[in-house]
């Protein structure tokens, strides 16, 4: 009978399972090699991830094995084929007001704190670092945000410290032109505020631009400033271990003014890592404030 048949299968000898694809030893060499420069621990992306992206840069460069290739990446002074490869292996994945209720948090709770900081101190300035700003809707999207959220904008001095070790995203940020799907986010009264519109593309404003400042360099290089009043690193940590997880952590806590805040991605958090840090939420939005 077909029922007996099937369930007496499950006791018979496994059919023998094909032998794994031979995966490259250079991908292990590769591997190290990246995270020695950049961090990010590549044993979080998977096999496949790596080794396409690794053959398409081989290709470009004209090699025709991954030795080779690897041969090229370390030899070649300048170092200008090793930060093509970061590029082509970074995820830039981002968006304009990425995790809204964290930027409700921003606009209703972090903004107003360090503005009135820095009033009671006598200073007209906030300065806020966007650190793996990839293209740069992060850092455009908090200097709205501030425009929105505190009175007489013009009258202060803010200050977005824009970083990532891409220097193609870097270019693309500072050029500050979006396709209509990269904008769908934005809500309408902001497009209008904060955009021209180009033949086929969005353009961040002028004004808005001036308050951004772009610089392509290595996270663990440190930070661009210290007496911050933000620290925005989001969806960078998760591929780093444990150890520069915490090394990371370290950086934010020594950058931060007293108070300042801390903002995550949203698979990302503090739990095990710092004790220099307390949880703001406001609904879903989480940041983490450094206690003075
Ligand atoms: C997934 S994107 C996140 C962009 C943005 N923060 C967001 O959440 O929308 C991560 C960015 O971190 C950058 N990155 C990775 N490792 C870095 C490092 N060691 N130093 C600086 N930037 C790095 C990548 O190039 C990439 O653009």
């Amino acid at each position: 009978m077909s029922l007996a048949t099937s369930t007496f299968d499950q006791f018979l000898p496994a059919a023998a399972a094909p032998a794994p694809a031979q995966r490259p030893v250079e991908l292990d060499l590769f591997r190290s090699l990246l995270s020695s420069r950049s961090g990010i621990d590549f044993n979080r992306h998977g096999d496949a991830f790596l080794e396409n992206r690794l053959r398409r840069r081989m290709t470009e460069a004209g090699a025709r094995t991954l030795f080779e290739y690897y041969r090229m990446v370390t030899t070649q002074t300048g170092g200008s084929e090793l930060q093509k490869l970061i590029d082509a292996v970074a995820i830039h994945e981002t968006a304009f007001f990425r995790n809204a209720p964290q930027f409700r948090t921003l606009e209703s709770v972090a903004f107003p704190d360090r503005v009135r900081r820095r009033l009671v101190a006598a200073q007209r300035r906030v300065s806020v670092w966007s650190a793996g700003c990839s293209t740069g809707q992060e850092p455009y999207s908090i200097a709205m945000s501030f425009y929105d959220s505190v009175v007489l904008p013009d009258t202060w001095d803010l200050q977005v410290l824009a970083t990532d070790i891409s220097t193609h995203a870097i270019r693309t940020a500072r050029r500050g032109h979006y396709s209509s799907v990269q904008v769908e986010g934005v809500p309408s009264e902001r497009l209008k505020e904060y955009f021209d519109r180009g033949p086929d593309y969005y353009s961040v404003r002028q004004w808005v631009r001036r308050r951004v400042e772009f610089a392509a360099g290595n996270i663990f290089d440190g930070a661009p400033r210290r007496d911050l009043d933000m620290i925005f690193c989001r969806n960078l940590m998760i591929y780093l271990d444990e150890a520069r997880q915490r090394r990371l952590v370290a950086l934010f806590a020594d950058a931060l003014a007293a108070g300042g805040y801390l903002f995550l991605g949203h698979a990302e958090s503090l739990t095990g890592l710092s004790a220099a840090f307390r949880m703001v939420s406001v609904g879903q939005g989480i940041a983490y404030q450094k206690v003075a």
